[in-house]
């Protein structure tokens, strides 16, 4: 790792360059997709859309967990705390690039609301970093535990036939809960109430307009 100083300018370019990746899908992969193995099997219509309304969801999801930790990591004051930040950001990359593979595999698209997304959950991530860092993990915990709750919803709801979106969740599912508890072992400090609900509202918001636009 180098500690190399940052100014306001690299942040915020670093920032944009995060936003455009995110935003217009050109974030590459490191690991391969889950999905590979499972049979790509036709869904009805109505399974299909609502395969791909959850998807979208879940691609929404991780555009604000991006989103997020690169708001925290501009404003982030320990460069530890900063680089550790922009690794969880590197490696919600992986989850990026699968839902959106699996988006278009479903003949669907992401969210046009994502620049709105990216923007507002920057926006929190550089307030909620403000605070220090203990705050900016315990916002990794709440966040990664509440994607896990919804995680668990939608393997509950997708299509029994849905494996290829089904395996992809799952591994999800499996790196978030890994990403919250490496963020209790760094520190991260409890969340006081009412941000937990507050957090909760919005993401059930995001929810239900990211199902369908
Ligand atoms: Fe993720
Ligand atoms: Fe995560």
């Amino acid at each position: 790792m180098t500690a190399r100083h940052l100014t306001p300018l690299d942040r915020l370019l670093d920032g944009a360059q995060n936003a455009l990746e995110t935003v217009f899908g050109s974030a590459r992969p490191e690991r391969p997709t889950p999905a590979a193995g499972h049979a790509d099997v036709v869904l009805d219509d109505a399974d299909r859309r609502h395969a791909a309304g959850l998807m979208r969801i879940n691609h929404v999801g991780e555009v604000c967990a991006q989103a997020l930790y690169v708001g925290q990591a501009a404003v982030a004051r320990d460069p530890r705390t900063r680089a550790q930040l922009l690794a969880a950001a590197q490696e919600e990359t992986d989850h990026l690039a699968w839902c959106a593979d699996r988006l278009e595999e479903l003949h669907s698209r992401p969210s046009l609301l994502n620049p709105l997304w990216y923007a507002g959950s920057f926006a929190v991530g550089a307030v909620a970093g403000l605070r220090g860092d203990g705050w900016n993990l315990g916002f990794v915990v709440e966040t990664e535990r509440q994607v896990e709750a919804h995680l668990d919803e939608h393997l509950q709801q997708l299509p029994p036939a849905d494996g290829r979106s089904r395996a992809i969740l799952e591994v999800m599912k499996a790196d978030e809960a890994r990403h919250a508890d490496n963020a209790l072992a760094q520190g991260a400090r409890t969340l006081p109430p009412p941000i937990p609900t507050v957090m909760a509202l919005a993401s059930k918001l995001m929810k239900t307009v990211a199902y369908r636009i």
